[in-house]
């Protein structure tokens, strides 16, 4: 039996790696899925993949980077399906130039404004219509490099990922009274499209040993599926091959 029937459920970074995968898993719940990224015609192919297995979504494309685009479709959903049930806000971005070698001032503001601002953005939108009916669930895509510090993801990731994961405990400190639930997901390593970025390429091999944009998408339909009375506050899902284990040890010896 689908665990969500009836419910509405808003994807950001909808178009690929784990908003996908997350997107096609709520639907396979039964939701309704609203689908946000910049790019429409990813939208289109994952919306076109949930009608072809009976489910129904809706392109809502738009830059979460501009508050406005945001409150936008935040109004779409509520003029038109009327309720927000779970909101995924998975977008985010990375870009090549992160160490303090080559960081410059467009670099800061696209990585802070596309991993923290656009998370505050998606949350405002949707906190009034979960008020509304006392209920609803908010699943934030994190990361690691929201919760230890190390020099691979970049000096503005690390600190946008470290407030993202701020953002989602003071979002469960004041709305629990209201039946709304934020969890943070922490992920290591996933092979999507977001590792292109990477300042030193990664392999095919090493790709394939890494997370899965399934293993996240599963993940995030569990904690959307779960009961009123439950929140899963923060949880961290990385390989089993941890490259910066295996690297440890054989630094050790
Ligand atoms: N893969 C990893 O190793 C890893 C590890 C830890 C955390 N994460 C996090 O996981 C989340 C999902 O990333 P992913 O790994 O699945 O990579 P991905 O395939 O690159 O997905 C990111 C998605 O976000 C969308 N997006 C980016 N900026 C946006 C904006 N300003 N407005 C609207 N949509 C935007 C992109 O679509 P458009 O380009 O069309 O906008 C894209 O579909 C991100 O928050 C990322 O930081 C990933």
């Amino acid at each position: 039996m689908a665990k969500l029937s009836g419910k509405i459920a808003w994807v950001t970074g909808a178009g690929s790696g784990i908003g996908e995968s997350a997107a096609l898993m709520l639907a396979e719940e039964g939701a309704e899925i609203v689908l946000t990224g910049r790019r429409r015609e990813p939208l289109e192919s994952v919306a076109a993949r949930i009608a072809a297995a009976g489910g129904k979504a809706h392109v809502q494309p738009g830059d979460l980077m501009v508050s406005a685009q945001v409150a936008a479709i935040g109004d779409w959903i509520k003029a038109n399906l009327g309720r927000l049930d779970v909101m995924v806000a998975n977008a985010g971005l990375n870009i090549v130039q992160r160490d303090w070698s080559n960081l410059t001032f467009e670099g800061v503001d696209t990585v802070i404004h596309g991993n923290l601002s656009s998370a505050f953005y998606s949350v405002i939108t949707a906190l009034p219509m979960m008020r509304a009916q006392k209920d609803g669930v908010i699943i934030v895509t994190a990361s690691m490099a929201g919760r230890w510090i190390s020099g691979l993801s970049g000096a503005t990731y690390t600190a946008a990922k470290h407030g993202v994961v701020a953002m989602c405990h003071t979002v469960n400190m004041q709305e629990c009274v209201n039946g709304i639930r934020c969890s943070a997901v922490l992920p290591g390593e996933v092979a999507t499209p977001i590792l292109d970025k990477r300042p030193v390429p990664i392999t095919p091999e090493e790709r394939a040993q890494m997370a899965q944009a399934d293993d996240l998408g599963d993940l995030i339909r569990y904690i959307a599926c779960l009961p009123k009375h439950v929140v899963i506050n923060e949880v961290m899902m990385c390989p089993t091959w941890n490259r910066g284990y295996v690297a440890a040890l054989r630094r050790n010896g």
